[in-house]
């Protein structure tokens, strides 16, 4: 079983990567981890753009240019780690996000222009945590859930979310201890 870990965690300390490592254990398969921090991923931009219509019109799917949405396409169990950013995600996870969504390797439209599935992964697990109230997970986990619904075709999507962890009088290395816990 291929389990993709997909690490936008950015600091060193983490608290968001401590849930996840415990999370992967669980999991288990063979893990594939992109650690975007390092992967020096970039928004597509008007040259990068062009490349890859190109690489489409060819039908050059297995061009190295597709190599994460080729991995992501072919994983069981995907796992994504991020930290909650302005009411969202981490930007990296953004940019990680458009290379993956590739027409023919991670998604097709069918001929009404609904999208369909190409992917193999049955279940996805989303991991964050946040400095104060997640006020809405609509920005964050919403969107994920709605790429695995009406992009990925993963139907198994668990969310897991620790919060308030800046906050006043909280500590936070005994709230991760708590939740570090309760998943083993
Ligand atoms: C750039 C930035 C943006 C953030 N935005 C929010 C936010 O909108 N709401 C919030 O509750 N916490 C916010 N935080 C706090 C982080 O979500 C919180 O510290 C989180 O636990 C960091 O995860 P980590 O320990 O995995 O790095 C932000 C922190 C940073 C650095």
């Amino acid at each position: 079983m291929k389990t993709l870990f997909i690490n936008a965690c950015i600091r060193k300390e983490s608290r968001t990567l401590k849930i996840a490592k415990v999370v992967l254990q669980n999991v288990g398969g063979d893990v594939e981890e992109v650690c975007l921090e390092k992967e020096n991923l970039r928004p597509l931009n008007e040259k990068s753009l062009k490349e890859r219509d190109l690489l489409i019109a060819r039908q050059e799917l297995n061009n190295d240019f597709f190599k994460y949405a080729q991995y992501f396409a072919e994983a069981d169990t995907i796992i994504i780690a991020t930290p909650y950013y302005d009411l969202s995600f981490s930007a990296l996870l953004k940019d990680y996000i458009e290379n993956i969504n590739v027409v023919g390797i991670t998604f097709g439209y069918d001929e009404k222009g609904n999208p369909y599935s190409l992917c193999k992964a049955q279940k996805l697990i989303y991991i964050t945590t946040s400095g104060g109230k997640i006020v809405s997970d609509e920005f964050g986990y919403g969107y994920i859930k709605s790429l695995c619904d009406n992009f990925y075709g993963i139907k198994d999507v668990q969310y897991i979310k620790v919060e308030c962890l800046d906050m006043d009088g909280m500590n936070p290395q005994e709230v991760i201890n708590g939740v570090i816990a309760n998943l083993k």
